[in-house]
């Protein structure tokens, strides 16, 4: 199995890109039969939609064309984004206008939102309810809410009651996402999932 982590902070550095490497870390211990790979869309921008990306002499065509591999490798996500002004950040946004059903399409993801206070469910409600349509994303139940980021998931032991608390939160979550990750992939066999007449969502 293979899971792909994005992190949707447009910040080099970020505390989003932080947690995405731990969640990637807890990964490979708790699934070590199983790999990840991470793609930072600060690091690695794309630039805003413009309808060229299918065009991969097109600019917007060479950096999507970078991530494909790595999304359509994946049999699980996990998508990071911190919370800005209440919202996702436009770089994730943007990142689902480039995807589709071939990238994402009916494999499982695990939510996770950051913030450097005590909010968060801002861009977990957003994500839940916008950014699957077309792509067929399945985000499952069970997400996290890193809540006073700067404080948690910073070294190999937790540091306080409230990290230790996130990290258990974690673990729990990421075997839920393991198990749906298994499971979903008869289902992406089954063919029921490829129909023409219907590439995208109502
Ligand atoms: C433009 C901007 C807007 C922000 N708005 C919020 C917000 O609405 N709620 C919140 O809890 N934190 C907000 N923050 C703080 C972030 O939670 C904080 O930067 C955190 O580290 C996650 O962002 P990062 O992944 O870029 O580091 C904002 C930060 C920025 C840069």
């Amino acid at each position: 199995m293979h899971l792909t982590i994005v992190t949707g902070s447009h910040r080099l550095d970020s505390e989003s890109l932080k947690v995405g490497r731990y969640l990637g870390q807890r990964w490979s211990q708790l699934h070590p039969d199983s790999d990840n790979s991470l793609i930072d869309l600060a690091q690695t921008p794309l630039p805003l939609w413009d309808g060229q990306h299918q065009d991969l002499t097109s600019n917007s065509g060479k950096a999507w064309g970078n991530m494909v591999p790595m999304l359509k490798a994946a049999d699980a996500f996990v998508i990071v984004a911190p919370e800005w002004g209440g919202m996702a950040p436009a770089a994730l946004k943007n990142f689902f206008l480039f995807a589709s059903s071939a990238e994402l399409g009916h494999k499982p993801a695990l939510l996770v939102s950051v913030s450097a206070g005590i909010s968060g469910a801002y861009p977990i409600a957003e994500l839940r309810s916008s950014s699957y349509k077309n792509n067929h994303i399945c985000y499952i139940p069970e997400h996290l809410i890193v809540r006073q980021v700067g404080g948690v998931l910073n070294g190999t032991d937790a540091s306080s009651p409230e990290d230790q608390a996130i990290r258990n939160r974690a673990d729990f979550a990421i075997n839920i996402l393991a198990a749906y990750a298994k499971a979903l992939q008869p289902v992406r066999a089954s063919g029921v999932t490829q129909n023409k007449a219907y590439p995208f969502g109502m």
